[in-house]
């Protein structure tokens, strides 16, 4: 299988709750390591940036708001199936759909304030890294 990095956001709601180490344990858990990460209260205009491939849909004002509210802790995530298995951990993106056991399901409040993201295929966890690290901040391997 293939080694892979992802993107990986603990979103306000989460990082307001103190629920940083409690999220990365998850992660770390399931053999996924930290190579990248750091605290940051995203600007407007980053926060857009990023969800560009959002910003025509109803609910992207609401959406920069809520990312801007207060810091977020930004990582990359490595390991084998790094993509997938991320998202498996999240669970679905609305936490009323989410499964047992995963992070959505025990930690989030609603389809809007769901305590994580992650990036959704190679070609998005690529852009997504880029986004917030250089290659020279990334220290995998
Ligand atoms: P995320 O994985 O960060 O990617 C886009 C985000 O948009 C998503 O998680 C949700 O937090 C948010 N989102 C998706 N659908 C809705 C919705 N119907 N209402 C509010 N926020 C949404």
């Amino acid at each position: 299988m293939a080694i892979e990095r992802t993107l990986s956001i603990i979103k306000p709601d989460g990082v307001e709750r103190n629920l940083i180490g409690s999220i990365l344990k998850r992660f770390e858990d399931a053999g996924l390591k930290v190579a990248a990460a750091r605290l940051s209260h995203l600007s407007q205009q980053e926060a857009e940036g990023f969800y560009a491939v959002h910003s025509e849909r109803p609910f992207f004002g609401e959406l920069v708001e809520f990312m801007t509210r207060s810091p977020v802790f930004i990582s990359v995530l490595e390991g084998e199936n790094a993509i997938l298995r991320n998202r498996e951990i999240m669970g679905a993106t609305n936490p009323a759909e989410a499964a047992e056991g995963t992070i959505r399901k025990d930690f989030a409040k609603s389809i809007g304030e769901n305590t994580v993201h992650g990036s959704d295929g190679p070609d998005t966890a690529r852009d997504e890294i880029a986004y917030f690290f250089p290659s020279s901040q990334v220290y995998g391997g």
